[in-house]
């Protein structure tokens, strides 16, 4: 990948430094250096490949750590480690398997699709924190066809017993109403069989095939994976630029 300059306080925010405004007084406050040196302009313009920033003495981590694309499969868990079933993490190919990946985000054992590794706990955090409006986009096969109420609902947020589910995108993708599309603005446990469940539905299969606006690589079998690019890990919170 082409080294490209940015601006120094975007490449803070995209490294959880904190907000723009956050980063921003940082800079203004002389907390920030590059290549040793204190920068107080926040328009400057810095390579985060070669450049080393810190904040407060910190160096960032840009570089540091590993962001994988994986095309989970279904029956294996979500985990790092489990002493009985195949995991996520026991898929990676032997070069990044290093200590520390894990899984950004729950699927469940039968769900496939787009799921993150990294070993960036940070990262992981920002992106699964509802407040970073990371949308997290799955398709559902279902038993019955999807109707305007049961989007109607979704839209509205639902009463799950344990928790109001914040509202939420639904609609079919087939002209039979069988397969549908959902826009999840939160990430609770079995969030989408639940909300299809309250409508009286029934998910056959399901899949995430986007968060925020990367979509899963079309080219990975179930089970593949591939290093996310630079491009790919900041557009998950593009809209801090908004
Ligand atoms: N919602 C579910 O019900 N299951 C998943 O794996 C992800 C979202």
């Amino acid at each position: 990948m082409a080294a490209k300059k940015e601006r120094l306080d975007r490449v803070l925010v995209l490294n959880c430094a904190g907000s723009r405004k956050q980063v921003g007084q940082l800079i203004r406050s002389g907390q920030v250096t590059v290549n040793g040196l204190v920068v107080r302009r926040a328009e400057q313009k810095v390579d985060p490949d070669c450049d080393q920033i810190c904040v407060k003495g910190t160096q960032l981590p840009m570089g540091r750590y590993l962001y994988i694309m994986m095309n989970k499969p279904e029956g294996v868990l979500s985990a790092s480690r489990d002493p009985r079933a195949m995991t996520v993490v026991d898929l990676l190919p032997e070069k990044w398997r290093r200590p520390g990946m894990f899984p950004a985000g729950r699927l469940d054992k039968d769900t496939t699709g787009f799921l993150i590794l990294t070993d960036d706990g940070a990262f992981a955090h920002r992106m699964l924190a509802p407040r970073s409006h990371v949308d997290k986009v799955y398709e559902a096969e279902l038993d019955k066809p999807v109707t305007r109420e049961d989007q109607d609902r979704f839209a509205k947020g639902m009463d799950l017993g344990d928790f109001i589910s914040l509202p939420a995108e639904m609609e079919p993708v087939t002209p039979d109403g069988y397969v549908a599309q959902v826009i999840l603005h939160e990430g609770k446990f079995h969030q989408v069989k639940r909300m299809f469940e309250n409508c009286g539905k029934i998910v056959l299969s399901l899949r995430r095939i986007r968060i925020g606006v990367v979509e899963i690589d079309k080219n990975l079998a179930p089970g593949e994976c591939r290093e996310m690019t630079k491009e790919e890990c900041e557009q998950l919170f593009l809209h801090d630029f908004c």
